[in-house]
């Protein structure tokens, strides 16, 4: 039987990276001594309110079919939160609540490009950018962050790598997994660009939260009719397992995307969206938790990891991650990342996995416990002096 070519798309690349995280996951579940550092869940709960809304919610009875764009109060809630962080004026009709901010990527991407058209990413780049991407038909072009400036956009190589048929820009800021916030003066230049290029310009925040103050600076009040802005409670309200993001974005494109929501989700559970919801209400509560746990461990682990010879940390400037530059142990990040699961079980990801310029990193996750931080950082201390030795 034949299959349509979307699905060559969006399968296949990337998942060798996630070759020692799912055997370490799958250790951690017989019960086995695996410390793991490869994925970006943070340790914490729920926020209490969100749980217990969502409890007396489903008590309630609300089991029934939902809006496509998602409840009124909630969307008003996500434009609210939205005016705060970027200072643009939106209202209901920008915005659309969807199943993560990885599900408002892909109805994003499938509403503004097509075959023929080309997408930028910046990179280093979230490992489902590809398929996220290229499912549209479009091509994705990576634009390297160079390593030597510590994953800093370079402009000259963005500019250059637009083409009449280049039709948006993709990045998160903070990045994952660098963790580097795009500066003003960053986002002027790409507002440029944008502007002389006709570019819809996608700016994936979901680690937003986490930045100083849970802002980032934004083009979108600038730029409203060619930004659109991706976030979810994942990370910043500690909430991935909820699937609740969206996006945020001109009428049209929100139209567009209800559309494509009607076809591929039909409203989405109403006891997640009140407490959504009710996590909104509690936003500053809830992000501070979530920026001190990680700013915490950020520190605990950076500390823990500076006296050893043969390993250099990239201070992120924002996030639950940080890369470890391991090329001085004459391992590439995926060999580091494999050695290390095999020698002293820790799970580690290959920076290979996010574009060419991380291949000599691996990525480390730091919202977990310190207990466990301690252990990793004897374990790696162990395993890098066995290389350098
Ligand atoms: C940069 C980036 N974008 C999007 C996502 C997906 O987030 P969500 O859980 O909201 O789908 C992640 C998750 O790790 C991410 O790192």
């Amino acid at each position: 039987m034949q299959y349509s070519p979307l699905v060559r798309r969006i399968s296949g690349e990337g998942t060798d990276a996630w070759v020692v995280h799912y055997a370490a996951r799958a250790a951690l579940e017989r019960g086995e001594d695996v410390i793991l550092l490869s994925v970006g869940d943070p340790d914490l709960d729920t926020p209490a309110p969100a749980l217990e809304r969502a409890i007396e919610s489903l008590r309630a009875g609300d089991t029934h079919y939902t809006p496509v764009m998602g409840r009124q109060h909630l969307r008003e809630a996500i434009a609210a939160t939205h005016r705060a962080r970027t200072g643009q004026a939106v209202d209901v009709s920008n915005v659309i609540f969807l199943a993560g901010a990885q599900n408002a990527l892909f109805v994003t991407s499938m509403c503004i490009a097509a075959h023929g058209d080309e997408v930028i990413a910046l990179e280093p780049l979230y490992p489902s950018y590809p398929a996220t991407l290229e499912v549209s038909g479009a091509r994705m072009v990576r634009v390297p962050s160079p390593a030597a400036l510590g994953f800093r956009v370079d402009l000259n190589a963005l500019e250059a790598a637009i083409t009449p048929r280049t039709r948006a820009l993709f990045f998160a800021t903070p990045n994952n997994p660098s963790g580097v916030i795009l500066s003003t003066a960053d986002l002027a230049v790409i507002g440029d660009l944008a502007r002389r290029h006709s570019l819809w310009v996608v700016a994936d925040e979901v680690y937003a939260g986490l930045a100083p103050a849970g802002r980032v600076p934004s083009l979108a009040a600038e730029l409203p009719e060619q930004v659109v802005t991706i976030c979810s409670l994942s990370k910043s309200h500690s909430m991935p397992g909820w699937r609740a993001g969206w996006l945020v974005g001109p009428p049209q494109l929100v139209v567009y995307a209800e559309a494509m929501a009607q076809c591929m989700l039909f409203g989405l559970p109403g006891f997640i969206q009140e407490a959504a919801a009710t996590a909104l209400s509690v936003s500053e509560a809830a992000e501070s938790r979530v920026r001190e746990y990680c700013a915490v461990r950020r520190d605990f682990l950076l500390a823990g990891l500076a006296s050893i010879r043969g390993i250099h940390c990239l201070v992120p400037d924002a996030g639950m991650f940080l890369l470890l530059d391991v090329r001085g142990t004459g391992l590439s990040g995926y060999d580091f990342m494999c050695e290390l699961y095999r020698t002293e079980r820790v799970s580690v990801l290959d920076g290979g996995a996010f574009g060419d310029e991380t291949r000599g990193f691996v990525r480390v996750c730091f919202a977990t416990d310190e207990k466990l931080l301690t252990l990793a950082i004897v374990r790696i201390r162990r395993f890098v002096d066995s290389l350098v030795r």
